[in-house]
Order: C-alpha cells, then structure tokens, then sequence
C-alpha cells in the first residue's frame, strides 16, 4: 500500500436525548460527507457504559441513535452504520492501546476531568481509559477523517498521538512484514502501520451553547431540558425554548465584531447560519439592528422546518425496533470484516501471532 484510502468514521454515544449541537456539529456533517467518502458510523455503546445505564435505557438509546442516523439520511446500504458492541475487535484494539497511551497523557484530557468533577478516585477506569477506546474505533478502520464537534478535539489529538507511537515502536516489524505506508515522524521516514487521522471541525456548529448560558455547550446531560432542543422535540416544544432562551436588551449587531461579550447572541445567531447553511455575517446582513422579538420567531420558524421531518421519520422507524436492529446487525457483520483485517495484521505486528 503507497497510502491510506480515503475514509470517515465517526461515533455517537446513546447517553440521552440527542440535541441540536450533535445534529448540526456532526450527523449532519455525516450524512454530508456520504456523497465524497466511504464512511462508517457508529453507535458507540461500549462508551456509554461509562455512565452505567440501565441495560433498557441502552437498548432503547441505542436503537434511537440508529434511527437518528437514518431518519437524517445515512444510507446504511451505501456505507456502514452499527454499533460498536457488535465489533469485539474495538476492545481488543483499545486493550492494545491501553498498553501504548501514556498515565500522563490521558490525565491532561479536559473531559475526564470534567466528567469526573471533583471526586476522581471514584470515577470509573473505563471514564478515564475512554479516549483509548475511541482511538481504536477509529483506527480499527485506519480511518483518515473524523467529522466531529469542538469537544472532541482533544480526544483526535491523543488518537494521532497513539497511531505515531504505535507506528514508532513497530516500525521494524511493519516494515518487516510489509504492512505499512511510508510516513515521516521527525525527521525520519518509516513504515508506519495507522494513519494520522485528520479531525474535520469546520463551520459555524462545531460548538453549539446551552439556549440558558451562551458559555456552556449545549448537551444532552445538563438538568434543565430548557438549555437545548431534542431532535425529537415537538414543534411546540422548539418555540417554547426559543422563546425562553436567554438573550440580552440589545438588538442584534450589525456584524460579528458586535459579539464581544454577547455569548447568547452569538449563539443564536450560529444556530441561524447553521440550519439555514449560510455565514454568520449573512444572517447578521438580514437581522442586524433587529430586536430578538424579531430574530427569534424566524429562528424558531426555521429550526421547526429542519427538525420536524427528521422527528417524524425517527418516530416512524422507533415504531419498528426490528428493523432497526437489523440494519445494525448487518452493519456490524460488514464492520466486522474490515476491523477483522486490520487485527489479523495488528496481533501479528505486536507478537500475539507469528
Ligand atoms: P457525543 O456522543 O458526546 O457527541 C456526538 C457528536 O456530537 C458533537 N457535539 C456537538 N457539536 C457541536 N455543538 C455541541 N454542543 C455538541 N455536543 C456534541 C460531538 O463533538 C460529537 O462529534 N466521544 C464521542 C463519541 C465517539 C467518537 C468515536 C467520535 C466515540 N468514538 C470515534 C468520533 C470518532 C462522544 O462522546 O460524542
């Protein structure tokens, strides 16, 4: 091989509701990226178990993850969606990785912290190993990109810092056996087994706030439902919160350097640019100088239009929770195919085969 194929991988977790940040900072970038990669997606519940679900709470979160991923227009036919248990081979790559990442590496991973809040001694090993494990989601596949939000940017960092010391310390067996792809580390050039995985965090949604505090992001653990809209949202339900959200006495600016100091403004604003595809400036072009009372009916409008469909048809395919677990089986017996390749070649690598 000269060099990797191009291909995308990327997870969700089926932890809570699924809110607007996950939709416009990833699965619609998913599903626009079908069009140019072949790509994997992923429901990743072996993650999940960090927060320890109920075992029905899993089940039934996992399969409206799938349905989410389908209602919003991931073809599993064209490409792979499934969940991560049905690949035994993530753990057994994670094990491998537990055995390459470094204490100190992981200790510096701001989620771990966050997650763990004060008492860490009491934090579970799988809260602190995680990150291992979706280096190996990834790279299980030798994925090159992985389309995701602001948050998970250090996570891709250590996943390349895992690849390039794994690389490194089996540089002479890859090359051995012929398994690589030339890279440079330093200034040398080796036979290195994983790609450098290129995170894709563009656009204005990469980092979608809470509607109650434009300083904190949007996610599906904060107690107050209030704080973001749910795919599955009712119409009502997403002008209500808009409505709510917090603002302040000001009009709209008339361009983005009125910002400064406006975390909820900006924020809305995002949402706007996000959902109508266009910039931040665009928006501000057609509302500037406009009160919210003005901004937030259209926002709500248009947020409605995008949403409702995917609700619906998320509905529509929860209705028939065989079908889904279907679609995942298959796509875990194609999945498994791929990441059986790259473990043939990766226990032959560290010495676990000949
Ligand atoms: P998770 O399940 O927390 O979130 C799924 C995706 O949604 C993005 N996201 C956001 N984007 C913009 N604004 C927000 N407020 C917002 N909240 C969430 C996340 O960045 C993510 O892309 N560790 C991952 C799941 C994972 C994974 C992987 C991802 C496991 N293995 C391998 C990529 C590749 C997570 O907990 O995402």
């Amino acid at each position: 091989m000269s060099s990797f194929e191009p291909l995308v991988f990327s997870g969700v977790q089926p932890t809570g509701n699924l809110t607007l940040g996950n939709y416009l900072g990833a699965i619609r970038k998913f599903v626009a990226l079908q069009d140019t990669h072949n790509c994997i997606y992923c429901v990743v519940d072996l993650h999940a178990l960090t927060i320890n679900p109920s075992p029905q709470d899993l089940i039934d979160g996992r399969r409206a993850i799938a349905a989410a991923f389908l209602a919003s227009g991931i073809d599993p036919v064209k490409h792979i969606v499934f969940n991560q248990a049905a690949v035994f081979q993530h753990s057994e790559l994670a094990w491998v990785f537990n055995c390459i990442a470094r204490m100190g590496w992981l200790n510096r991973m701001t989620q771990f912290k966050e997650k763990a809040g004060k008492d860490r001694e009491n934090a579970s090993v799988g809260l602190f190993a995680y990150p291992n494990l979706m280096a190996a989601d990834i790279l299980v596949y030798r994925a090159t990109h992985v389309p995701v939000g602001d948050d998970q940017k250090q996570h891709l960092e250590l996943t390349r810092d895992i690849a390039q010391k794994f690389n490194w310390d089996y540089r002479e067996r890859t090359k051995a056996l012929d398994l690589g792809v030339p890279m440079e580390i330093g200034d040398e050039t080796i036979d290195g087994y994983f790609p450098i995985t290129e995170p894709l965090i563009e656009g204005p949604a990469t980092r979608i706030m809470s509607l109650r505090d434009g300083t904190k992001k949007m996610s599906k653990s904060d107690p107050s439902d209030l704080s973001r809209i749910n795919l599955t949202d009712t119409a009502d339900d997403i002008a209500k919160k808009i409505r709510k959200a917090k603002t302040d006495p000001e009009p709209l600016p008339g361009d983005t350097s009125g910002f400064q100091g406006r975390p909820e403004a900006e924020n809305l604003v995002n949402i706007y640019a996000a959902l109508s595809e266009t910039s931040n400036d665009a928006v501000l072009q057609e509302f500037g100088g406009q009160q919210f009372s003005v901004f937030k009916p259209a926002l709500a409008e248009l947020a409605v239009e995008k949403l409702a469909p995917i609700a619906d048809e998320m509905r529509r395919l929860m209705a028939d929770p065989g079908h889904i677990d279907a679609v995942l089986a298959t796509g875990g017996e194609r999945a498994s195919a791929l990441a059986e390749k790259t473990m043939v070649d990766v226990r032959r690598l560290v010495g676990l085969t000949v």
